[in-house]
């Protein structure tokens, strides 16, 4: 049997926040959990498949079906996690003005608060999505994505910086479908700068660096 690596869900010592009820919290860590599961299933299928050393023409269909939904469940998790781990107890509303992120945002849209305007604004478009703001590691600019569903939109290479689900279960025990800014206004008030900062200044290898 071939032996393959599994993902376990990570545990978010979250509950008190401002604006977004311990209830939604957990129901939205249940929700993520299932994103882990499935990410795992479809590697254990996938995996099965390929244990005959080939994909059968008559497997390609399913194996084809199990390949398309990778995105929607690896995304469905990971920016999960990013968006818990933007997320804290007692967070401050607006990052320090000489912080990392601050500095990056000003280069990129001139200030924080033309930043903020842009990545409100995307968080309040119409649709099921995210909110995410990533940072190009060639150059350091700071840009604001809205991404569909989970896969839609995410930038190759890209970091995510801060990343905010607008997903309606993100809410919908706190605020109605249509006070969305409301939600986006709690989520503001929770965000960890700090961690947002580390984020700013991770190091990764580029696609350049590392060919
Ligand atoms: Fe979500």
């Amino acid at each position: 049997m071939l032996q393959t690596m599994a993902y376990n869900p990570k545990q978010f010592n979250l509950s008190a926040l401002q604006g977004i009820s311990d209830k939604t919290l957990e129901m939205h860590f249940k929700l993520y959990e299932g994103y882990v599961k499935s990410v795992n299933e479809l590697n254990e299928k996938i995996t099965e498949m390929l244990k005959d050393g080939t994909v059968d023409q008559d497997e390609f269909p399913a194996y084809s079906e199990l390949n398309r939904r990778l995105g929607f469940e690896y995304n469905g998790m990971v920016l999960h996690e990013y968006y818990f781990g933007n997320l804290k107890k007692q967070g401050t509303g607006a990052p320090a003005s000489d912080s990392d992120f601050v500095k990056g945002a000003e280069k990129s849209f001139g200030n924080y608060d033309l930043w903020k305007t842009d990545f409100v604004g995307v968080g309040k478009m119409r649709g099921v999505g995210w909110a995410v703001c990533y940072r190009d590691p060639h150059n350091g600019m700071l840009s604001n994505h809205w991404i569909t569903l989970h896969e839609i939109g995410n930038v190759s290479g890209f970091i995510p910086i801060l990343v905010m689900d607008v997903w309606e279960h993100a809410f919908i025990l706190d605020y109605a479908p249509a006070d969305r800014a409301k939600y986006i206004e709690a989520f503001f008030s929770n965000i960890n700068w700090q961690r947002v900062d580390e984020r700013v200044r991770a190091e990764l290898i580029t696609p350049s660096e590392a060919a």
